[in-house]
C-alpha cells in the first residue's frame, strides 16, 4: 500500500502525490499545489506544529513516554530532577552527571533579594499565586539580561537551571505572600521536593524535616507532570520562543497558557465537584444530570487519550500512600464510587472517557493540606522542564517564527464615514 495522498485542485486539474511521513503531511508539498489556500484549523486539532523527539503520547493505546522511556517505569524509579535532565539532555544522566546537574539546580534556588523584596511583596495581599508566579517568570528576564544570549549554550544552560531551580521558590513564596506569611529561604540540605515542602511550611521550628513519604509522592506527581508533548502552555512556550524572546519571557506565557481552567485547573474542578456530590448517595443522580447534559463529570476525558490515562492510574497508587500519612480524604470514596459507576454505564464507555491525570490528583493535593489556587502552581513547578526542553529542541531545529494565516471574514473595503455622518 502506497504511503502517499493524492491532491487534485478540481480548479485546474493539477494533482501532487504527497508522502505521508511518520503519520503526517508536509504542509509546504500542499502549498506548492495551493498557494494562498490555507487549511482551517482553530484550535490545532489536526494540525502538527513540530517534529519533537521529546514525548511520545499514543491516546488510543493510553501510552506515555518521555525519551522513550514508560512514564510508568520513569515514576517507579526515578526522581523529578532525574526526569528533568532526560528531559533536557535527551538521555538519562551517568552518576557523575546526575551529581553535577543536582549540584547546579540546588545551587540556584535563591532568588534575587530585590525579586522578593520589591517584587513579589508588592503584589496585592491576595494575589492569586499563579498571577505572582506569571508575573514573576516574566520580571526574571530583567535581572538576567544574559538570557538574550540564547543561542550561547553555556548561557542557555544557566538559565534552563536558574529556572527549574527557583520554580519552588517562587511558587512557595508566591503562597506565603498570600496567606501572609514570612518568606523562608531555600534549604539546599534538603532534596528539591523536600526543600519545596520546606518553603511550604516551615514556621518557626530551625530545620524542617517534611515525611518521606509526602516528599516521595510529590516527587512522583512532578515526574507525571513533566512533559506532555504539544499541550496549550507547551505551544505557547514554543511559539513565544520562536520569536527568540528571552527564555523568562517565554516561560511565563507558557504559565500563563497553564493558568487557564481549561487547561492547568481542572483538578481544582474535581474537588469543587466531589464536594457538592457531598454523599455516596448522590452520585447515581449526578451522573444522571452528567449523562443529561447538565454539566461534565470533571476529570474525565481527553483531547488525546481515548484510553485510561496511564498517570491516572499511577496517580491513584500514590495517592493511597499519602492517605496512610495523612489519613483519607473524606471525598475519596465518592470519587471511587463515580469512577466505577461511571466507567460502568454504556455513556461514557461508548464515548471513550476514562479518568485522567486531574481525578485523583486534586484529592492528594488537599490531602496534603495545599491550598486549591497552589494546584495549578504545583503543575507548573515540574512543567518548565518540559517547556524549556521544547524551546531548545524549536531554537536547535532552527524553526521559524510561528506565524499563523487566518480566513478573513470581516467586512469588505469601505470608506471611512466622519463621526456626525453615521
Ligand atoms: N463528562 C461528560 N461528558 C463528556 C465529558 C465529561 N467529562 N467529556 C466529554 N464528554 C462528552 C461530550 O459531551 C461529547 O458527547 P457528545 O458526543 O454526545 O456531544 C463527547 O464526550 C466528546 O466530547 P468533546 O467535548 O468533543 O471532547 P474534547 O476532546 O473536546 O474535550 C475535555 C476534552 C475538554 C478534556 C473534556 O473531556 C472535558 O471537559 N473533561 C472534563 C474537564 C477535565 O477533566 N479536564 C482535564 C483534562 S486533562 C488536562 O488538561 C491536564
Amino acid at each position: 500500500m502506497a504511503e502517499t495522498i493524492t491532491i487534485t485542485d478540481n480548479r485546474t486539474g493539477e494533482a501532487i502525490e504527497v508522502p505521508i511521513l511518520n503519520g503526517g503531511i508536509d504542509s509546504a508539498e500542499f502549498a506548492k499545489l495551493l498557494p494562498g489556500v490555507w487549511f482551517y484549523d482553530p484550535s490545532y486539532g489536526t494540525t502538527a506544529g513540530a517534529s519533537s523527539a521529546i514525548t511520545e503520547l499514543d491516546g488510543e493505546a493510553g501510552v506515555l513516554r518521555y525519551r522513550g522511556y514508560p512514564i510508568e517505569q520513569l515514576a517507579e524509579h526515578s526522581t523529578y530532577l532525574e526526569v528533568a535532565y532526560l528531559l533536557i539532555h535527551g538521555d538519562l544522566p551517568t552518576t557523575e552527571q546526575y551529581d553535577a546537574w543536582v549540584h547546579d539546580i540546588t545551587y540556584h534556588t535563591f532568588i534575587h533579594e530585590n525579586v522578593r523584596k520589591r517584587f513579589m511583596e508588592g503584589f496585592h495581599h491576595d494575589a492569586h499565586p499563579m498571577g505572582i508566579l506569571v508575573s514573576t517568570l516574566a520580571a526574571l528576564s530583567t535581572f538576567y539580561p544574559d538570557a538574550k544570549d540564547i543561542f550561547d549554550p553555556e548561557s542557555r544552560y544557566k538559565q534552563v537551571i536558574r529556572l527549574i531551580a527557583k520554580m519552588p521558590t517562587i511558587a512557595a513564596g508566591a503562597h506565603r505572600h498570600s496567606v501572609g506569611m514570612p518568606f523562608v529561604y531555600p534549604d539546599n540540605n534538603l532534596d528539591f521536593c523536600s526543600n519545596f515542602l520546606s518553603m511550604m511550611w516551615k514556621v518557626a521550628e530551625p530545620h524542617y524535616e517534611p515525611d518521606p513519604v509526602l516528599s516521595h509522592a510529590l516527587d512522583v506527581l512532578f515526574i507525571l507532570h513533566a512533559d506532555h508533548e504539544q499541550n496549550c502552555s507547551t505551544t505557547a512556550m514554543r511559539v513565544v520562543g520562536s520569536s527568540h524572546a528571552d527564555p523568562y519571557s517565554a516561560t511565563a506565557a507558557a504559565a500563563a497558557a497553564l493558568y487557564g481552567p481549561r487547561h492547568g485547573g481542572a483538578n481544582e474542578a474535581v474537588i469543587r465537584m466531589l464536594t457538592e456530590i457531598g454523599s455516596i448517595e448522590n452520585v447515581e443522580p449526578f451522573i444522571a444530570d452528567v449523562k443529561a447534559g447538565k454539566g461534565r463529570l470533571q476529570g474525565f476525558g481527553h483531547r488525546v487519550y481515548k484510553n485510561y490515562d496511564p498517570r491516572a492510574k499511577i496517580i491513584k497508587d500514590v495517592a493511597y500512600e499519602v492517605f496512610e500519612v495523612t489519613g483519607k480524604s473524606p471525598l475519596l470514596d465518592i470519587a471511587l464510587k463515580l469512577e466505577e459507576t461511571a466507567l460502568s454505564d454504556d455513556y461514557f464507555i461508548s464515548r471513550k472517557l476514562y479518568p485522567n491525570v486531574d481525578f485523583y490528583s486534586g484529592l492528594i493535593y488537599q490531602a496534603m493540606n495545599f491550598p486549591m489556587e497552589m494546584f495549578t502552581v504545583l503543575f507548573a513547578i515540574p512543567r518548565i522542564s518540559g517547556w524549556l526542553s521544547h524551546w531548545q529542541e524549536m531554537l536547535d531545529q532552527d524553526s521559524r517564527i510561528a506565524r499563523p494565516r487566518q480566513l478573513y471574514a470581516g467586512p469588505v473595503a469601505r470608506d471611512y464615514v466622519d463621526v456626525v455622518d453615521r
